[in-house]
């Protein structure tokens, strides 16, 4: 480039530098952070007994012969709105709730297909989330989600959840399960 280029280009980017919005120098921000690692661990509490569900059916279809009989069957969509708890028991101190709906995806093995949003209500996370979407073959008594996206400090998360089921009523459905969550976020 001769000088006279040069300084073309230095004017274009100085022109475009002031046009940068907040939003724009809010993704420059993130690109210079180093992406750091967080472990969480809570506890879900799916209650769709009683009078209080915190997991509502929403749909199911008209020919039940696929796993009629249990609480969840082929082709039902509930939406959630279940507690994050510290600890196993309702009671523990809540941390947060999980929004969103699963579908009863299988024709076999009971699996529950899951758009969830965890939000977090207390200390250094209140008001972030993590964007969970992923199978869930919940009679596995260990399996794995995918953590693929997030608000707040989890901007731009990716990451993975291994569940254990802490407890299941195959009668009607409630379960709590212990999550171990490992994201990766830059904030
Ligand atoms: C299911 O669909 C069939 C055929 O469309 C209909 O005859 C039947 O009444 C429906 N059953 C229920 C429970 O809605
Ligand atoms: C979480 O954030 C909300 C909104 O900013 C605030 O009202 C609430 O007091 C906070 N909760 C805790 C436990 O810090
Ligand atoms: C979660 O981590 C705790 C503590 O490290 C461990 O005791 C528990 O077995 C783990 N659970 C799962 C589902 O990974
Ligand atoms: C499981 O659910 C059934 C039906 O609601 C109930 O009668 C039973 O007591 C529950 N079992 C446990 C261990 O809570």
């Amino acid at each position: 480039m001769d000088s006279k280029s040069n300084l073309l280009f230095a004017l274009t980017f100085i022109f475009i530098s002031s046009h940068i919005s907040t939003t724009q120098v809010d993704a420059q921000s993130l690109l210079l952070r180093k992406e750091k690692v967080t472990y969480l661990h809570f506890f879900l509490h799916d209650i769709i007994s009683g009078s209080n569900p915190t997991a509502v059916l929403v749909a199911k279809p008209n020919n039940t012969n696929v796993g009629s009989g249990n609480p969840t069957p082929f082709g039902s969509v509930f939406a959630i709105d279940d507690p994050l708890t510290d600890g196993p028991e309702l009671s523990s101190n809540v941390i947060g709730n999980a929004q969103g709906f699963y579908v009863s995806s299988s024709q076999d093995k009971l699996t529950l297909v899951l758009a969830v949003d965890f939000g977090f209500t207390t200390e250094e996370f209140n008001g972030s989330s993590i964007s969970v979407f992923s199978r869930n073959p919940v009679l596995e008594n260990d399996r794995e989600l995918a953590i693929v996206g997030g608000r707040g400090k989890f901007r731009l998360a990716r990451g993975f959840a291994k569940l254990h089921t802490y407890s299941l009523n195959g009668t009607n459905g409630d379960a709590i399960i212990e999550y171990n969550v490992t994201v990766f976020h830059y904030e």
